[in-house]
């Protein structure tokens, strides 16, 4: 079973019909959203949940996603692959503003979330590996569906997650990129890795929405960002539809 997090301008999903929806808490509390199951049509066979990851209503600030709620909703619903919608900025020149990208690799700046479902040693598994925090073989079907919707989507770069909710610093960015950061977000952190604490398999569909702070403009307006959003999220509807 397939589920979607819509981040920032993908709080429902267009040309999906939703069959039903399911409010419940579980055991570490309320997800951000209900939990909408949905299919591309209302006859289809293939379904899909989907969760607005800051509610409906875009209320809930990254440092106060309930990330674990999220994932534990997504996987007693049966979810298997977890495709993550994210808005970023962008400090490397290749990916420009509009661009989508599904990023390779991680580095997490975020703090005080938690973080993770294990919150005692009951095993040395609990050391899950995070090599590659990102499923490659969901993010190439991904990448195939996008391509049907006419998107080439590249499979790279390394998304920086910051704590938010404000942007950065010029300064912070400088050294993110020192760090190898090509994407900067508040989000994938610690979802991805709270996706593979539950063996679900896990890719971030990354629209970069700004040029990251400082590198293009003194400052970054909420106006243009909005403009990228509303844009680029349709055609995020479209990859889902053929996923
Ligand atoms: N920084 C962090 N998160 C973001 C940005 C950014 O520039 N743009 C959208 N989400």
């Amino acid at each position: 079973m397939l589920g979607i997090i819509g981040g920032s301008g993908l709080y429902e999903l267009y040309g999906i019909a939703s069959k039903r929806s399911v409010d419940e808490g579980n055991a570490y509390g309320q997800p951000s959203s209900p939990v909408v199951l949905a299919s591309v049509d209302a006859s289809a066979q293939e379904s899909l949940y989907f969760i607005a990851r800051h509610g409906v209503d875009h209320s809930i600030p990254p440092h106060k996603v309930n990330y674990r709620a999220n994932i534990q909703a997504l996987y007693d619903a049966g979810v298997s692959r977890i495709l993550s919608v994210n808005a970023v900025g962008s400090c490397n020149a290749s990916y420009g503003t509009g661009a989508l990208l599904m990023p390779e690799q991680i580095i997490d700046y975020s703090y005080s979330r938690e973080h993770t479902f294990f919150d005692t040693l009951a095993s040395f598994a609990n050391h899950i590996d995070f090599t590659l925090p990102f499923d490659k073989q969901w993010q190439e079907r991904i990448q195939q569906a996008a391509k049907a919707a006419g998107q080439d989507i590249p499979i790279a770069g390394c998304y920086a997650c910051t704590q938010g909710p404000r942007f950065e610093t010029a300064a912070e960015v400088q050294r993110i990129m020192r760090d190898g950061g090509d994407i900067i977000g508040m989000t994938v952190m610690p979802e991805a890795a709270l996706a593979r604490e539950r063996g679900i398999a896990y890719a971030s569909l990354s629209m970069v929405v700004n040029m990251a702070a400082g590198l293009e403009s003194d400052a970054i307006d909420h106006k243009d960002i909005d403009g990228v959003l509303s844009e680029t999220t349709r055609l995020i509807d479209r990859i889902i539809a053929h996923l």
